[in-house]
């Protein structure tokens, strides 16, 4: 039995087996999954429930979620003060369109407070639609069209993101390599790269595209590479010298690394930002937001006007995930609320390392704040470039024997931790990397 199974029901909770469910996924899934991941079989499970930092499969068997809905459950699964927020929203509606609800004017108002580049935010259901309307917003602004952004960076599901972020063949900056089938030919014309962390790349390539460059978007931390001293600055000083916009991409940063987000952590103030995840508190809301002058783009009583940025989608402003939003950024507002996050994740990375050293493996955890990874490599990466030196392979083989020992953590995917991971969660993830470590050998 492995750690962290010992102390649960072992009863099988599920409505049907998992072998039902997985017969049926496979009938009607392409993959029999949810996209974007195809685990192997004898890791993959159904979620029956979450409960704090733990998932219950349809077999009983519990999971120690790093996961975590993908960065959106700072607070974990099923946290009270937001699971009542749901309760008490839902007899009200579940949706409403077209006009003003009362939990979306709450939000609105919480993040304009909480975002330093925001006078104005813009509903999205999701991080992808933020970044996308962001850059549609920048592009209505400046009447240009190409958009600058950084190799192995990662703005969501739309063409214009899925340009090398994880590139094949060697960068020939500033020209992108498609990461999927079915965009249009010509698409990579308006999408240039440049290397994460690199300045001089940058300057180079926004002096020589100008005319024609809208904005430069960037996660503020990519991925789990963090920032170089002076790069956002950078960014935002070459940005601001050849009058083209700063996105920042805070989907995952947006509080996360801090209240109102990695603009507000770092102290550098970007054009636009885009948010999810988090602000909607495991619900469907996203937004953009900046400046009112910006933000005046997708004011709809400029419909019809060449310059007008349409905005406008069937979720946005849902009041389920507002009243969950809303609910969240309230308990993030604690005082001491991330230097106690920031300081639990710290403990178990460093945890983490120690195994990874007492077993001799050549691997780093790697991160910072509650977002980090276990990586085969020897020196903290500055970008996509120093990332892929990394032995993926031992990577992903280690992540996967952590599954066999209990932790849902996807296979060379970066991890967060939330506020409600417990001593005990941090107990079993010691014992199921040691497992997992041993069975490298
Ligand atoms: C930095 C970043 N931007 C955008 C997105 C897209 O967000 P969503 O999956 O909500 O569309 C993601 C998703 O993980 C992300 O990590």
């Amino acid at each position: 039995m492995t750690p962290a199974e010992t102390a649960i029901d072992q009863t099988a909770p599920g409505a049907m087996s998992h072998d039902e469910y997985y017969a049926i996924a496979e009938a009607v899934l392409p993959g029999g999954g949810l996209g974007g991941y195809s685990l192997p079989e004898d890791v993959r499970f159904v979620i029956h429930k979450g409960e704090a930092g733990r998932l219950q499969d349809v077999r009983g068997k519990w999971h120690i979620d790093y996961v975590g809905g993908a960065g959106a459950l700072i607070l974990g699964h099923a946290f009270p003060s937001v699971v009542e927020a749901v309760r008490d929203a839902a007899p009200d509606g579940l949706h409403f369109f077209g006009t003003l609800n009362e939990r979306a004017v709450q939000l609105a108002k919480e993040l304009v407070e909480a975002i330093p580049c925001a006078e104005k935010i813009a509903y999205t259901t999701t991080g992808s639609e933020a970044t996308f309307y962001a850059m549609r917003i920048a592009r209505a602004f400046t009447g240009r069209s190409k958009i600058l952004k950084c190799e192995g960076g990662y703005h969501g599901n739309h063409d214009y993101s899925n340009f090398s972020v994880s590139p094949r063949a060697a960068s020939n900056f500033p020209a992108g390599q498609p990461d999927t089938a079915g965009m249009p030919a010509n698409m990579g014309e308006n999408v240039l790269i440049s290397p994460y962390n690199d300045l001089d790349a940058v300057r180079q390539i926004v002096k020589a595209n100008k005319d024609d460059l809208a904005a430069v978007i960037v996660e503020p931390a990519q991925r789990i590479i963090f920032p170089k001293d002076g790069y956002l600055e950078g960014l935002r000083d070459i940005c601001t010298e050849n009058g083209v916009l700063l996105i920042f991409d805070e989907v995952v940063t947006g509080f996360r690394l801090g209240y109102g987000g990695a603009q507000a952590y770092f102290g550098v103030t970007p054009d636009l930002a885009s948010y999810g995840k988090i602000v909607g508190g495991g619900g469907p809301v996203g937004c953009v937001g900046g400046p009112a002058e910006i933000m005046e783009q997708c004011n709809p009583v400029n419909r019809g006007k060449a310059n007008y940025a349409y905005i406008n989608g069937t979720l946005h402003g849902n009041p389920i995930g507002c009243a969950a939003g809303l609910a969240t950024l309230e308990e993030l507002r604690t005082p001491g609320f991330y230097d106690r996050l920031h300081g639990r994740a710290a403990e178990i990375q460093s945890r983490c390392q120690e195994v990874l050293d007492a077993h001799k493996l050549p691997a780093m955890a790697i991160g910072r704040g509650s977002l980090w990874q276990i990586v085969f490599m020897d020196k903290e990466p500055e970008n996509f470039g120093d990332f892929i030196q990394a032995d993926m392979a031992s990577t992903r083989e280690l992540d996967l024997h952590q599954m066999r020992n209990g932790l849902y953590v996807l296979p060379a995917v970066r991890r967060f931790v939330s506020s409600v991971h417990s001593d005990q969660d941090f107990e079993d993830t010691v014992k199921a990397l040691d497992a997992a470590c041993s069975a490298m050998k």
